[in-house]
């Protein structure tokens, strides 16, 4: 047991848990202790209602028909799209684009942007992105012959700034950063990184997966050109992602995927595509996902983002305290900014087979490489062991986790 204390909580962390059913669930005999955030987030019955909601009395296609249902559906649908505008204050519902996820929009920039790439431009990412905002670059780097560069990081799993205004030059087309490491937890000085774009002409794009659902996200304030991010990792469904990209830019972009929605009229010889944002949705969307969206949002809005932040935070800081007392632990990632996630290896223990020890008293954490294999080749470990929060974990299921991986470090080193 640690001999941190816990501390005081800004709301009812068991009030809150309530609303969770699968907080509930045994696993191997245990409660569940949930440390896997950072891979998805659990579902609050606000959402998982709204979905039975949806299906049981107005599920319909939506943008389509005059009738009854698909007037509700839509409306709901487009009462999300408001809802997510004003969570990442952006100026108009327009620069708002539902996608399947994180990744989808990561793609679609990278495709439609690819006029703006040729030799001799460059593209220029961060040596710790998620091999979701890598591979699309890559891919679209080997299509059109620009560069791809990259911002390298440190032993504490910082951005290494000393070169950046090398990095970002006149021929750089997009700078494309994740906000918060998902390996490592590290919150990256985006602002300043779009700035120095912005100084050159070039677009920023900005992955905030693992940002959003630990403190409040201003696209305005950031003032960057593209922002995106998932439903799924701050409470809300799978299949369902959201695109910030600003309308000035957004106009000028060609389409990324035809079909239905995304026009205006079709002929056999040439199609007129709709204005923003449903010219970057083509095809039925996932509506019911779309739609709950909003009641995720309401829910973590209703608890505040600043008592999710400063929960979050204690939670952490109050983790790591505790894991430091382990023998032979080791840290990757100690930055001082960071958020959600702590990844951390046991001298002698494998991470496998310490998240399979850890799993047999129902506790759950992330082994591997996080989808982020570069950041594992600069420490030259095969991965980690990755606790990641939400506001609600509790500090009994912090102490959980350092119980269970005494007993991990005693069966396996
Ligand atoms: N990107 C998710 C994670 O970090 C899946 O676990």
């Amino acid at each position: 047991m640690s001999t941190a204390t816990h501390p005081t909580i800004s709301f009812d962390i068991e009030i809150v848990r309530a609303d969770f059913p699968v907080l509930n669930t045994l696993v191997n005999k245990y409660p569940l202790a949930y440390l896997d955030n950072g891979a998805t987030s659990q579902k609050p019955k606000q959402v998982i209602d709204a979905i039975r909601r949806y299906y049981s009395e107005y599920n319909s296609n939506i943008h389509r028909g005059v009738h009854h249902l698909s007037q509700v559906a839509t409306e709901a649908y487009e009462h999300s799209r408001e809802k997510v505008r004003a969570f990442v204050n952006a100026a108009s519902t327009k620069e708002i684009i539902f996608t399947k996820g994180t990744t989808d929009g990561i793609n679609l920039i990278a495709s439609s942007i690819s006029h703006l790439l040729k030799p001799g431009k460059e593209v220029l990412i961060s040596s710790m992105e998620h091999h979701s905002n890598i591979v699309p670059w890559q891919m679209a780097c080997e299509k059109s012959g620009a560069k791809l560069r990259w911002i390298p990081m440190n032993d504490k799993g910082e951005l290494v700034l000393d070169e950046i205004d090398t990095l970002i030059n006149e021929n750089t087309a997009i700078v494309a950063i994740m906000h918060v490491s998902n390996a490592l937890g590290t919150i990256n000085p985006i602002k300043e990184i779009i700035q120095k774009a912005q100084a050159v002409n070039a677009l920023a794009l900005i992955d905030g997966a693992q940002a959003v659902p630990h403190f409040k996200v201003d696209v305005q304030a950031l003032d960057c050109d593209f922002y995106v991010f998932s439903a799924h990792k701050m409470l809300g469904p799978t299949g369902v992602g959201i695109l910030y990209g600003k309308e000035k830019i957004m106009e000028k972009l060609p389409p990324y995927q035809g079909g239905g929605d995304m026009i205006k009229v079709v002929t056999l010889e040439k199609t007129t595509y709709n204005d923003l944002p449903l010219r970057f949705e083509a095809g039925t969307p996932n509506i019911e996902g779309g739609i709950v969206f909003a009641e995720a949002i309401d829910y973590m809005e209703n608890l505040g983002h600043e008592a999710i932040e400063a929960y979050e935070n204690q939670l952490m800081h109050y983790a790591t305290a505790a894991l430091s007392e382990i023998d032979g632990i080791k840290f990757y990632g100690t930055a001082e900014n960071k958020a959600g996630v702590i990844s951390f290896l046991i001298e002698g223990c494998h991470p496998y087979d310490t998240g399979f020890v850890l799993d047999k008293m129902g506790i759950a954490v992330r082994t591997g490489h996080h989808c982020a294999q570069p950041v594992m080749d600069f420490y030259k470990i095969p991965g980690t062991v990755r606790a990641s929060f939400a506001f609600y974990n509790t500090f009994d299921e912090v102490d959980r986790l350092i119980a269970g991986l005494h007993k991990a470090k005693k069966m396996l080193s």
